[in-house]
């Protein structure tokens, strides 16, 4: 007991120093670049604004998403305006790209996949290995899946063209990437790619929620450097930031989390129960944040602030769509359907009443 606990200490004092160096590094960096940058600082009303809209991604009526008239489409996101809706049906994802004014930012929010059951999805991310490549960057590792339901799914050329048209009919404005569980891994390889497509004078913030590990060490470095206004929002015993595991005898060779964490949780006092928000350290796997507490929880992972998080039906990758809205979208041949704003028309407006059941898929 008594190794093991010097074992943890000396791997923790060698992470300390890695983070260290990893930091000083990126300031030498920026040194040579027009602009410093600033620790990101965590906005707590930003995220319970952006976790509604990582619920919202979550409805499977089409046309309500579309028009943001869905029964979680109201309150803080209210008046956003959609310009790309995606949905792959293969790999039954989806996502969507849009203008929140009250944030004057793009937002673009991705949902997860929808597993038969929530209990299998999370036993098989146990097994997930560290098995593909990050291009461009030595020694950088991720999971295939993850990479791929990104790079090799219908929804990266849908977003890269919508934030095309957005900065087109809105100028150049922030972007800011939110997901939830799988789709929180999605939205972290997205703001990647966007800083990495579009330039670092590009401010790309990434706000995920009950986001399972996607890479490596040197992967969560890279990605720390590149998208250094990150935050990671976990939620009590939520299972999801738990895995695939972390491995601290070896902490070059497990999935490491990128920085930064931020953990709501309760304290109890007698009677009086507190919920506390954590900012985590820069290490990306804090041992006293969400690594603290045994993560057994899928209840947890469900609720974000107090939002509803997932599918609340329980049929599986179920599209719903308005006859009337299939005429604005486009389906490829895999069956993928993307809805794309025509900018020379005014938005669109649907008549949500009276509608036909839609189609189902
Ligand atoms: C936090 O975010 C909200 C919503 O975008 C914004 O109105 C507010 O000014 C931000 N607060 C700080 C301190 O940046
Ligand atoms: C991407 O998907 C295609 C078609 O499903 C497949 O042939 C290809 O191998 C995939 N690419 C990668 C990198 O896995
Ligand atoms: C689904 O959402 C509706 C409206 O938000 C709610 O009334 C209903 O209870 C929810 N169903 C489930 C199974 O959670």
């Amino acid at each position: 007991m008594e190794r093991r606990r010097w074992l943890i200490i000396a791997i923790l004092i060698c992470l300390a120093i890695c983070s260290s160096c990893r930091e000083l590094k990126v300031t030498v960096k920026h040194n040579h670049k027009h602009k410093q940058h600033d620790l990101a600082i965590y906005n707590h009303t930003l995220a319970t604004i952006l976790v509604q809209y990582a619920s919202a991604v979550y409805m499977s009526d089409l046309t309500e998403l579309f028009t943001w008239t869905c029964s979680r489409c109201n309150g803080v996101t209210e008046g956003f305006e959609m310009i790309e809706l995606m949905v792959d049906v293969k790999w039954c994802l989806q996502g969507f790209v849009g203008f929140a004014a009250n944030l004057n930012s793009i937002v673009i929010a991705f949902r997860g996949t929808q597993e038969s059951s929530i209990q299998n999805w999370v036993e098989d991310l146990f097994w997930k290995q560290l098995d593909c490549d990050y291009p461009g960057v030595d020694g950088a590792m991720v999971h295939h899946g993850f990479y791929n339901a990104y790079y090799n799914s219908s929804l990266r050329p849908g977003v890269l063209s919508a934030v095309k048209l957005a900065k087109k009919l809105y100028g150049d404005t922030n972007i800011m990437v939110t997901g939830h569980s799988m789709g929180g891994a999605m939205a972290a390889l997205c703001g990647l790619d966007l800083r990495l497509t579009l330039g670092e004078r590009q401010n790309v913030q990434v706000m995920t929620f009950g986001q399972p590990r996607i890479g490596n060490a040197v992967f969560a470095s890279y990605f720390n450097q590149i998208v250094p206004d990150t935050f990671r929002v976990t939620h009590g015993h939520d299972v999801v930031p738990h895995l695939p595991p972390y491995y601290y005898y070896f902490p070059q060779k497990t999935y490491h989390h990128f920085p930064r964490e931020v953990w709501i949780h309760t304290l109890a006092f007698g009677s009086f129960v507190y919920t506390v928000e954590t900012v985590c350290d820069g290490s990306g796997e804090d041992p006293t944040c969400s690594r603290s507490v045994s993560g057994n929880s899928i209840a947890d992972h469900l609720t974000y602030f107090g939002v509803e998080m997932g599918c609340n039906e329980s049929n599986t990758c179920r599209i719903v769509m308005d006859p009337r809205l299939s005429a604005y979208g486009r389906t490829d041949l895999d069956g993928n359907f993307v809805v794309l704003r025509d900018p020379s028309l005014s938005v669109l407006k649907l008549n949500t009443d009276g509608r036909d059941q839609g189609t189902s898929v």
